[in-house]
């Protein structure tokens, strides 16, 4: 019988962390379980900081709102957790002191709301003995064994409308406009949006492009009297033989993914327009496709992730992401999830350890944008 737990968000913000918030704290109340908010992620777990949350006054009025109202920590493996002491910095593995803190708080369950590296801790937590139960975000789409991310929808969305904004200036001024979107290492954000958007051209990490293919697409759409076209980058997105671009580096401490992508959409504008005589403008949507309310898909997503978490918390299975397999909401354990990274306090996050979901050749998505006539660069 479970009687007190506590939600942890971690990882880059997304539209939707406020939703499953409050369904895991509708879902508790409901069957009389306090709940408590960690702040900040893990780092909140290392230094024992939460807070309570309930219906009637903390979590209230958050459904719609942006961001986290407990925060979220990009910088936080709590295996390689960074300390500054006298001004030298370490890297100690501090999980034992979070096991301690989570026992001695008497949390029966913490959930864990995050993307591959925040499940990978995860799971290590659950080998010392602790009740996790995952539920999948991020605007990335990236999470193995679930069909969708919270945060996801509403990142197409703020992509889609920046493609319909795209599209009447590169118009009415004879451009090529190129976005750049994110997703890491995948690209979901970017081919969907291309659909929902209209683009001509949608590049992805899972298909490293040949420029040359792009530069025919234009020049077939300028046979045709179409002078501007519009172009979908996803931030992971590479030349054949070539590099993913890569802006420099965060200091997100040791043990997670410290690259910071960026630049791939400017490469390929300015490649183009040399290609082509088109003039090319590239955008790059950013921060914006985390930020703000999130899209009626992404409230119910959310809202049903977070009373399914709660009600596998109640059923007492731990050691699970709360997902969606073809349509259902379902539970896969954590194993799974975190796949060939098994080694415990291991690099998390987007590396090429982790286990996270990419767009595959077969999917329905990638067959749509082809059959449209939508060039994917290959
Ligand atoms: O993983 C989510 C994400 O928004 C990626 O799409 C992007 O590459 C990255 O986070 C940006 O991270 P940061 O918040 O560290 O700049």
């Amino acid at each position: 019988m479970i009687k007190k737990v506590a939600i942890l968000a971690n990882g880059g913000d997304v539209s939707g962390f406020n939703a499953v918030i409050r369904a895991i704290v509708k879902t508790a109340e409901k069957n009389n379980v306090e709940c408590y908010g960690i702040i900040e992620g893990y780092r909140g777990l290392v230094n024992n900081e939460y807070i309570k949350l309930d219906t009637a006054n903390t979590a209230s009025g958050i459904l719609p709102k942006g961001g986290s109202i407990i925060g979220s920590s990009t910088n936080s493996n709590v295996f390689h957790y960074k300390v500054e002491e006298n001004g030298k910095v370490e890297y100690k593995d501090l999980s034992d002191k979070c096991v301690q803190n989570i026992k001695e708080n008497g949390f029966d369950c913490i959930f864990t709301l995050g993307g591959d590296g925040t499940q990978k801790s995860a799971r290590d937590l659950s080998l010392k003995g602790i009740n996790v139960i995952g539920v999948p975000k991020t605007i990335d789409n990236d999470v193995a064994c679930t069909d969708i991310t919270f945060g996801y929808n509403t990142a197409v969305s703020v992509a889609t409308e920046a493609l319909d904004r795209l599209h009447t200036t590169g118009e009415t001024h004879h451009r090529i406009m190129v976005l750049e979107v994110m997703g890491r290492y995948a690209g979901w954000i970017a081919l969907e949006s291309a659909i929902a958007g209209g683009a001509d051209i949608a590049l992805i990490p899972e298909i490293p492009y040949n420029i040359e293919s792009a530069v025919e697409k234009i020049k077939h759409r300028i046979s045709q009297g179409k002078r501007f076209s519009v172009v979908v980058v996803a931030e992971g997105a590479m030349p054949k033989g070539g590099e993913i671009s890569v802006e420099g580096t965060r200091d997100n401490g040791k043990g997670v993914d410290n690259t910071k992508l960026g630049g791939a959409g400017a490469s390929v504008a300015k490649e183009l327009e040399n290609l082509t005589g088109l003039e090319a403008r590239s955008t790059t949507l950013g921060y914006m496709q985390r930020g703000g309310t999130p899209t009626a898909f992404d409230r119910v997503l959310s809202t049903k992730y977070g009373a399914k978490a709660m009600e596998l918390a109640i059923e007492g299975k731990f050691g699970v992401l709360a997902v969606l397999k073809n349509g259902v909401l379902d539970s896969v354990s954590l194993e799974e999830v975190v796949g060939d990274n098994k080694i415990v306090g291991a690099v998390s996050g987007n590396t090429k350890e982790s286990n996270i979901r990419k767009v595959t050749m077969e999917h329905d998505l990638v067959k749509t944008a082809r059959n449209i006539g939508i060039c994917l660069g290959d």
